[in-house]
């Protein structure tokens, strides 16, 4: 069999899954998932060693003790794990790993700024994570071993942790359904639902597309940060002043004046800016990691551009935010650009179709950035 890119199908019509289970409930898709041959565990545990890679080990089994080793590791750390219980968890492979990345087409039935990252996770026998629970919605892709996932009840803030200072694990977990999953099976879980899954051999392997659920404090923050850098100082002013009778207060006209003052460097276009700049920004940038157009081009021939793995893009009328930047857009390369921001690998008729020398002097600028990588 030739080996094939990373791909998943949903076992049911896209509605079906959004309405039945997207944000509400669990399934598990036996054989949902092919092409997860590369990275091995080996690339893994080299990417993890690698600078700007953020990795962690977890050491633990049952109901514990727990261990967490925050990376940045040295390569002498897989020396000390021995055979049993460990699990090496690297995140955003799909930013330094373009072909990992091409996994997210088929996830075209959500919008892309809705992605977040593939985190990869390699455990030997026994390894886990503990029980706990994610905040994000998430399809856990078994690539090789078998790891038994047992689920549990919808969890918040106030579910009882067990004492650990930075592991955030569950107290106790009430098994609600157990799945065995094998090399191709998918598990999608909602936030907020307890799961805990054990490898059940070694050279355990599990891909977890993980989504971006904005959160709104941090996207207040995003949008005073943007109306405030593009705001000029101006100060309260009160050249019509008449004498006050009671200076122990602060009158209406005042406070309403301050407050006016400060909500009006809330403009809507500064606020919009944030919006795009925030969810067009690649969680880690990984552009220096070169894309293995080798690996690519010996799985699908048909492919003559790849977006890099690290390159996040998100239409909004007669511009694109391009990895937290906006550039307008002349009519002859929106084209091209919508086509570059809908998918992430390009065959020759999908380009030529909509090539104009405009398009394409933009698409060089780009190539030369290393944000696409023709094949
Ligand atoms: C894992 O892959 O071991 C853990 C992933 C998760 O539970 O979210
Ligand atoms: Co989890």
């Amino acid at each position: 069999m030739t080996a094939s890119l990373p791909r998943f199908q949903l076992p049911l019509p896209a509605d079906d899954f959004l309405c039945k289970h997207w944000q509400k409930t669990p399934l598990f898709m036996p054989g949902a998932a092919t092409g997860l041959d590369n990275p091995d565990a080996d690339t893994l545990a080299g990417l993890a060693l690698e600078e700007g890679v953020e990795a962690r080990i977890i050491q633990g089994a049952g109901n514990g003790p727990w261990q967490l080793q925050q990376g940045p590791l040295e390569e002498s750390v897989f020396d000390r794990l021995g055979e049993e219980n460990w699990t090496l968890l690297v995140q955003s492979v799909d930013h330094f790993l373009t072909d990992t990345s091409l996994l997210l087409d088929s996830f075209s039935f959500l919008p892309n700024w809705r992605l977040e990252d593939i985190m990869m996770s390699y455990a030997a026998k026994g390894g886990s994570v503990g029980p706990h629970f994610d905040r994000y919605d998430v399809f856990l892709i078994q690539a090789a071993g078998t790891r038994r996932w047992q689920i549990g009840d919808v969890c918040d803030d106030s579910s009882p942790r067990q004492p650990h200072p930075d592991l955030k694990l569950l107290a106790d977990m009430s098994v609600r359904e157990e799945f065995v999953a094998r090399p191709g099976d998918v598990l999608y879980l909602p936030p907020g639902v307890a799961h805990h899954g054990v490898a059940e051999d070694s050279d355990c392997l599990t891909w977890s597309v993980g989504f971006r659920a904005p959160d709104y404090q941090m996207l207040m923050a995003e949008i005073a940060g943007e109306c405030l850098a593009e705001a000029d100082s101006e100060l309260f002013s009160d050249p019509d002043r008449v004498a006050t009778d009671n200076p122990a207060v602060l009158a209406d006209a005042d406070r309403q004046q301050l407050v006016r003052g400060a909500l009006d460097l809330l403009r809507p276009e500064a606020i919009e800016n944030a919006v795009y700049r925030w969810l067009s920004t690649p969680r880690q940038d990984g552009l220096e990691f070169a894309v293995d157009d080798h690996h690519i081009r010996s799985r699908d021939a048909q492919i003559k551009l790849v977006r890099h793995g690290s390159t996040r893009l998100l239409m909004q009328g007669k511009r694109v935010w391009l990895n937290g930047e906006a550039h307008s857009l002349t009519d002859k390369q929106r084209p091209l650009v919508h086509l570059l921001a809908s998918q992430r690998r390009y065959t020759h008729n999908e380009l030529e179709a909509v090539m104009t020398e405009a398009a394409q002097e933009l698409l060089h600028e780009w190539i030369e950035q290393g944000y696409f990588a023709p094949l």
